[in-house]
Formats: structure tokens, sequence, C-alpha cells
């Protein structure tokens, strides 16, 4: 089996709805259920054996190796983060805490249950560290898109913290010979994403008829992925990435953010028509984002020629299914927004700090 940090997070829920539908290996899902951790993200695989969940910290070094020790995974995959920049500029403490010292506690934990392997499931063992193409910097418009050997220029707490967390990774391989992957992607996109990022907000802003808030002048550059091509590269890498090398995952799909929004006002008028008119009236520039990186672009060249990936989805297939799910799941928007399935985990939670369910 393997242990997944953050699985009820974006991503992580994603990858571990993904993993269960392409085969049969069991999970355990250890995550904290923050404000982005949500259970009914899992509501598909909620009666399935192969899944277990746990709530818990991975700054729970305890915790975790009971939890290694029970289950016996032949792989950790690390997704748990604070992953908001706007957050991490309001209170970036929190991001030291989970991104950096919980990346600490689980490698060492993980260390520790490594070093009690047998040789053949030492051999097997690989830590898989989630990052961020954000631990590069910020690229000018004619720079050559970032590739694995470019030095880190992380810009904002979130990204300064990724970044720590990516070196520790990389030091727990050269050090003690830790068997890690990591993989640092761009901005995924799709379903189960927290609207306070900028599609889901968009399109839940949009909805409501809400102003579209647009930093700067809307120019900033970002690559977009849809999140389980995100979630198949990370499969890939497992299966067959080298130890100790990084890979950058990456859609080949550059945009300013206007250039989004716009395209979410059209397909929102299309999909559902609004009788107050087109959307894009209601885009309005805000204050910039402070530190705001401009451009954001991967090569994911490596990835494609060692593991033969590559995304499968075109932004316009992928952007289209995003509206689409959103538009049909308003309910888990609404209650993620109004807090109610926050009040639904501490019903069901309160007393369970750390214990398997
Ligand atoms: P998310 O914020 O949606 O989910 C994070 C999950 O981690 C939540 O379920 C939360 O409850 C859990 N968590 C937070 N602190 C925890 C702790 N101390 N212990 C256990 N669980 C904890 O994030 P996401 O967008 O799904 O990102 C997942 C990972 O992928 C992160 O490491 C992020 O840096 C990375 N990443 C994200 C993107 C993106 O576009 N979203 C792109 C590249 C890389
Ligand atoms: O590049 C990968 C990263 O992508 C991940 O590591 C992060 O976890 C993830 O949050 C994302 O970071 P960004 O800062 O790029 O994503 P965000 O959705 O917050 O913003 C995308 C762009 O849109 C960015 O240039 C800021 C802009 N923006 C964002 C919001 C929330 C706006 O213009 N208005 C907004 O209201």
């Amino acid at each position: 089996m393997i242990l997944v940090t953050g699985g009820a997070g974006f991503i992580g829920s994603n990858f571990v709805l993904d993993w269960l539908a392409n085969g049969d290996e069991p999970v355990v899902n250890l995550d904290l259920l923050t404000y982005a951790g949500n259970m009914e993200n899992l509501v598909a695989i909620g009666q399935d054996k192969r899944h277990t969940f746990v709530r818990g910290d991975i700054c729970d070094r305890a915790l975790v190796a009971r939890l290694l020790a029970e289950h016996r995974p032949r792989a950790i995959l690390h997704f748990a983060a604070e992953s908001h920049v706007d957050r991490s500029i309001l209170g970036p403490g929190e991001f030291v805490r989970t991104n950096v010292q919980g990346t600490f506690e689980l490698l060492e934990a993980a260390r520790a249950y490594w070093n009690s392997l047998d040789a053949g499931a030492r051999a097997a063992f690989r830590f898989l560290h989630v990052s961020t193409d954000e631990v590069y910097g910020s690229l000018g418009p004619a720079d050559p898109a970032f590739t694995e050997t470019r030095g880190f220029e992380p810009n904002s707490p979130y990204s300064a913290s990724k970044a720590a967390s990516d070196h520790l990774v990389r030091a727990w391989f050269h050090t003690y010979g830790l068997p890690v992957l990591t993989t640092n992607c761009s901005n995924n996109y799709g379903p189960f994403q927290f609207p306070e990022k900028l599609i889901p907000l968009m399109i839940q802003r949009a909805l409501a008829g809400e102003p579209l808030p647009v930093y700067g002048d809307g120019l900033n550059v970002r690559d977009w992925l849809y999140v389980t091509d995100h979630c198949t590269a990370i499969r890939r890498v497992l299966e067959s990435g080298r130890l100790g090398e990084t890979y950058n995952i990456g859609g080949w799909n550059e945009k300013p953010n206007i250039e989004i929004v716009r395209g979410i006002c059209a397909l929102l008028d299309e999909m559902a028509p609004s009788p107050a008119g087109p959307r894009e009236r209601l885009i309005t520039y805000v204050k910039d984002r402070p530190g705001h990186d401009r451009r954001y672009a991967i090569d994911a060249r490596k990835i494609e020629s060692e593991l033969g990936w590559r995304p499968a989805e075109s932004f316009e297939t992928g952007i289209r299914k995003t509206v689409r799910w959103y538009l049909d799941h308003r309910h888990w928007s609404e209650r993620v927004t109004s807090g109610a399935y926050r009040d639904w985990v501490r019903e069901n939670y309160g007393d369970r700090q750390g214990e398997a369910t």
C-alpha cells in the first residue's frame, strides 16, 4: 500500500480517486483537514475498503511513525501543504510550520521506517515529494522556460517554504540515502479546487454576479495543467523516476490571467447564460499581489523523454470540463464557502484526532 499526505485537498483527493480507479493497491490518507481539506471530495470512495482515512498532522512524528509501522507502505506521496500564496502573505507562520517543519518530521519518520525495512523493501521504498514551479522564481517575457537545473529564487513566503522543503528532501537523499523523488509542477485546475485560487474563484464569483478581481494589469502569465494529468505524471515518476532526481511537470500552456478570466466568462455565458448579460462586465482590476511573480513557464521535456509522460488534456478541453464540474456541483462550492462542511468535520471528527476511520 501507499501513504498519501494531504489526500483530502485539491490535488491529493484527485490523486487518491485516480489511484483507486486505476489499480487495487490500498491507500492510507493522512490529512489534518485544515480549511483546504474536505472529506466531501472523497465521498465516491466512502465505502471503499482500500481507503483508510486518518485525520492528523504531518508535524506529529509519533503519529506518522505509528502509521508507517502499522500499515507498512511501500511509498509515501507527500502532498500536504499550505498552498495559497495570498494566505502566505497574510500569515507566513503556518507555511513554515506545515511546509518546512512538517516535511522535516515526515522525512525523519520515513527515514526511521526505511532503516527498519529488510533489504528488498528498502530498495523498493520511495518518498515522493510534490512541489511547485514557484520555487524557481519569476521569468521575463523572453526567458526560456524553467528546467530542472535552474537555481531556486522563491519570492513569496509560500514558494520560499516549498523551496526549503525541496532542499530538505534533496539533503535526505544525499546524506542518508533515503530514496526520494521530487516533482515541480505548474498551476493545476479541475474539480475540487478550493475557490480561493484563480479559476474556481472566478467561476464562483461570476455565477454570483460579483466583481472578478484581477490583480495588477492581468498580464501575469501562468502555465496551466489539468489536475488528472498531474496525477498521471506523479504515478509515472513513482513507477520509473530516477532516485534523487527532480521532474518538472507542466501543460505547455502559458496564458496571461486576463485571458483565463475572459475565457471563463465566455464559457459561463455559453453554458449558463445570465439575464444580466455577458460576465466580462464584472472584471475589475484591483491592487496587485505583493511580490507577484510575472511569469512561470515549465520545460517538461525531461519527464517526456525519460518517462514518456505528456499531458492528455488540452486547456480548451480541460477548462470546459472544469466549468461544467463547478456548474454541476454548486452545492459543493456553497458548502465549502459557507463552512458547512467544516461544521460536519467538527461534529464527525471532533474527538477522533489521530484515529483511523
Ligand atoms: P490544498 O491546499 O488544496 O490541499 C492541501 C491539503 O493538505 C489539505 O487537504 C489540508 O487539509 C492538508 N494539510 C495541510 N496542512 C496539513 C498538515 N499539517 N498535516 C496534514 N495535512 C495537512 O493544496 P493543493 O493545491 O492540493 O496542493 C497539493 C500539493 O501540491 C502542495 O504541496 C502544493 O504545494 C503542490 N502544488 C500545487 C499546485 C496547484 O496548482 N494547486 C501546483 C503545483 C504543486
Ligand atoms: O505554480 C504553481 C502554484 O500555482 C502552486 O504551487 C500554488 O499552490 C497554487 O496556488 C498556484 O499559485 P498561484 O499564485 O499562481 O495561483 P493563484 O490561483 O492564487 O493565482 C493565479 C494567478 O492569478 C496569479 O498570477 C494571481 C492571479 N490572481 C489570483 C487571484 C486569487 C488574480 O488576478 N486574482 C485573484 O483573485
